[in-house]
This record gives C-alpha cells, sequence and structure tokens, in this order.
C-alpha cells in the first residue's frame, strides 16, 4: 500500500509526539480513497509513522507509531494492557469502579475509548470513519484477556451515528457502578456519550467538600453528578436541572440510591434558560455550570463563546453574595485561554467580581500527550463571587 505523504513539514511535531495531522497538511495526491491504516512518510516520501486515516474527517491522519510496528496487533494489546495498570488504584484505594480505561491519543491508542463501569466495558470511537478501521473484536478479545473480571462489552456509537450493541455478554442497559464510594448507574444503551461523564469525577469532589449546609443548583445536571455529590457532600437543599427527561429520572434515582433525604432534592426537567427565568429571585450558596460544548471546530467558537457567555452572565446572578460558582466547559477547541475571557466576559455582563479558588480540569484517567494540548479539553473554573 501507497504511503500518505505529509504535504508540510510536521516531521518535528510528530516525533515529539503530536499525533494528528489534519487533511490540509497532508499532500492532496497522496490520499486513499478510503478509510484504514496505512504509512505516513514526510514530504521527501521517507517513512515517519504509522496509523490511522479518517476519510470523512478535517483530522485525517490520527499517529499510531512513530515507525512500523512490528505488529500492531500486539501493540495495541500491550497499550491495553498499560492502560489497565494505570488505573489500578482506582479500584484498590479510591472505591471507584467506573473510569475511563483508554483515552484514545492519551494512552497512545487514537480514537479509542473505552468506559468501564464495574463489570461492563463500553467501547466508543472519536471520528467520522474509525468504527470502520478499528478492529472491534480484536480490541473485544484484548479487553476480556487484560481485565479477568469483564462481563460484558457494548459498543456505543456516537450519538446520532447508530444504536448500541453488546458484543459480549449480557446484562441490564444500566450497569452499576462505584465513584469514591457514590453509588451510581450508567445506560450503557441509551445513555448520552458512554453512559456517564466520568471526566468530571474529581471535580465532583471538589462540590462534595465545599457543600455542607449549603443551597446548591446544579445547571445541565444530566443524572445528578454534582448533585449527588453536594448531597453526599451534606448540602441542605440541591436543585438539578437538565433538559432530557430521562436524566432527570435517573437524577432522582441516583439520589436515593445514596441515601440521601427526598426532601432536600428538586429536580427538573426543563431547558436551563427557562429555569433561570423562571426562578428569578432565588439564591444559591453555590451553582455549577457544565454545559454541553456549544463548539465541535474551531471556526464555532466565536459563537460558542457568546452561548457560554449568555448561559454563564444568567447563572452569575443566582450566586448569593459571598457564594461561589463552578463554570465548565468540555468544548474541545475552547482553550484554558479562550474559557478564561468567556469567564471574565461573563462575570462583566452579570455585573459581579470573582476571585478564583482552584482551576483544574480532566483527571488522570484522561490522559493526553504533552506535544498535544489539544486535548487537554475538559475546564472547571471555581470562582468566589462578590
Ligand atoms: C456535559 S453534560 C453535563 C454532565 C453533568 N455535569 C455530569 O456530571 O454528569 C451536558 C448536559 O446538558 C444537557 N442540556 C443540553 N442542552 C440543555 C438545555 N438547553 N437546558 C438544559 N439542559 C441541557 C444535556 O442533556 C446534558 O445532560
Amino acid at each position: 500500500m501507497k504511503p500518505i505523504r505529509l504535504g508540510k513539514n510536521l516531521t518535528r511535531d510528530i516525533k515529539r509526539g503530536h499525533p494528528w495531522v489534519y487533511k490540509k497538511a497532508l499532500d492532496p495526491k497522496s490520499l486513499p480513497k478510503q478509510s484504514g491504516w496505512y504509512q505516513l512518510a514526510d514530504q521527501k516520501g521517507k517513512p515517519l509513522a504509522y496509523g490511522l486515516f479518517d476519510k470523512g474527517s478535517e483530522l485525517a491522519f490520527r499517529v499510531f507509531s512513530v515507525g512500523l510496528p512490528k505488529d500492531p496487533v500486539q501493540l495495541m494489546r500491550q497499550r491495553i494492557s498499560r492502560a489497565f495498570e494505570l488505573r489500578a488504584h482506582l479500584e484498590t484505594s479510591q472505591s471507584t469502579s467506573g473510569y475511563r480505561w483508554v483515552h484514545g491519543e492519551g494512552d497512545l491508542l487514537p480514537g479509542l475509548v473505552v468506559d468501564r463501569f464495574a463489570e461492563t466495558a463500553v467501547v466508543q470511537f472519536d471520528g467520522q470513519t474509525l468504527h470502520h478501521v478499528w478492529d472491534l473484536d480484536a480490541i473485544t478479545d484484548c479487553l476480556l484477556q487484560v481485565d479477568s473480571k469483564l462481563q460484558r462489552v457494548v459498543f456505543k456509537p456516537q450519538s446520532g451515528k447508530g444504536e448500541a450493541k453488546v458484543v459480549h455478554g449480557t446484562g441490564e442497559h444500566l450497569s452499576e457502578f462505584l465513584e469514591h464510594g457514590m453509588k451510581w448507574t450508567a445506560d450503557v444503551i441509551h445513555g448520552q456519550k458512554t453512559g456517564f461523564f466520568l471526566d468530571q469525577r474529581e471535580n465532583r469532589q471538589i462540590v462534595k467538600s465545599l457543600s455542607h449546609q449549603w443551597r446548591v443548583l446544579n445547571l445541565f445536571c444530566y443524572t445528578g453528578g454534582f448533585s449527588v455529590a453536594a448531597g453526599v457532600g451534606g448540602a441542605s437543599q440541591v436543585v438539578s436541572v437538565d433538559i432530557s427527561k430521562p436524566a432527570i429520572e435517573a437524577a432522582k434515582q441516583h439520589w436515593q440510591m445514596n441515601d440521601l433525604d427526598l426532601k432536600k432534592h428538586e429536580a427538573h426537567a426543563l431547558n436551563v434558560f427557562d429555569y433561570l427565568e423562571q426562578s428569578r429571585g432565588a439564591q444559591f450558596d453555590l451553582v455549577v455550570v457544565d454545559p454541553p460544548a456549544f463548539a465541535s471546530s474551531r471556526a464555532a467558537v466565536e459563537k460558542a463563546a457568546v452561548s457560554y457567555e449568555k448561559v454563564f452572565s444568567e447563572a452569575a446572578k443566582k450566586v448569593r453574595p459571598g457564594g461561589l460558582m463552578a463554570f465548565s466547559s468540555c468544548s474541545r477547541p475552547v482553550d484554558f485561554q479562550i474559557f478564561t475571557e468567556i469567564v471574565t466576559a461573563s462575570l462583566s455582563k452579570a455585573r459581579r467580581v470573582g476571585q478564583v479558588l482552584s482551576i483544574s480540569g480532566q483527571p488522570m484517567d484522561h490522559p493526553y500527550p504533552q506535544a498535544c494540548q489539544e486535548l487537554r479539553y475538559l475546564k472547571f473554573f471555581l470562582l468566589k463571587l462578590d
């Protein structure tokens, strides 16, 4: 098979560990007709790397290895096993059986995501056509070999790209698991993403540690992650808001599963903007705002900033003087610098002045290559507002 050639000199970046080449940086004459595994050559035709070509995506080539691996399947197995070992402490010392087992490029397995919910693993691919390129059977065999406790493997396409299917084992659509001792379920068939937003695990711990005797508002709550964390932390009242009815039902279920007082939780299946409008005058000690990714590409950042500023500024008005607000975003193209500017503009719009208490992001089961800051995607800024 003829190698794909670089059209731009990215040799140094690739050798430093940057795993991505956009279509515009590839020689158009060298592009194959089909997605698949290919060699990548430099501009002079010298072999450089091996990886996945994603025909339908601007992010066209993802590096699996610099140089040509002797046995790619064996290398995949080694990397899945290494990723498993990296997370071993979560289960043993942190009472956590729900975590991201494979985080794509961060584990040198480009485009491959595996989330583990106790005995269930959920496989998902990032990209337009990568589900045709990665060998799902080989991945499933490998997961089962590495983790003897695994009972079930589910393939869950990205939203809008088909139905989830169980590829090994049987079981309910809900998988139970623990996160820092809190009890959860993930709907691994119908839920959003792989069923649960595991990436906010350590940020939920921050909320848990602050919430004692506080009134907490959780906007875009999904299945109540921050709500239950606040409840377990001793919140006097928690209000959860999400547009998805099944998510709100699950949030109520999770509150109950964790033996929390039902009188202390109010859950609304509502558009956040409608809730903010309807609840004029309500004030909280802590407001958490974790909207969906408003920007999926760099071109969409400007428009997304307007949406973030709108929701953050309205939410800031719900924070009592001296209360706290958590601003979060999972949009990849919105980096920490841009997000700082969005938070500044939102506070200014709300006529509030902020004091930064902490800035955090994704936990260690969501690693990224140091050379690829684009994969440092989760932002979680905690501020005290005047
Ligand atoms: C990033 S997720 C939140 C994850 C959540 N914080 C957690 O820890 O599980 C974004 C959520 O926003 C919800 N959503 C999207 N648009 C909404 C809207 N206009 N109003 C309310 N919820 C919305 C989605 O249903 C989804 O649950």
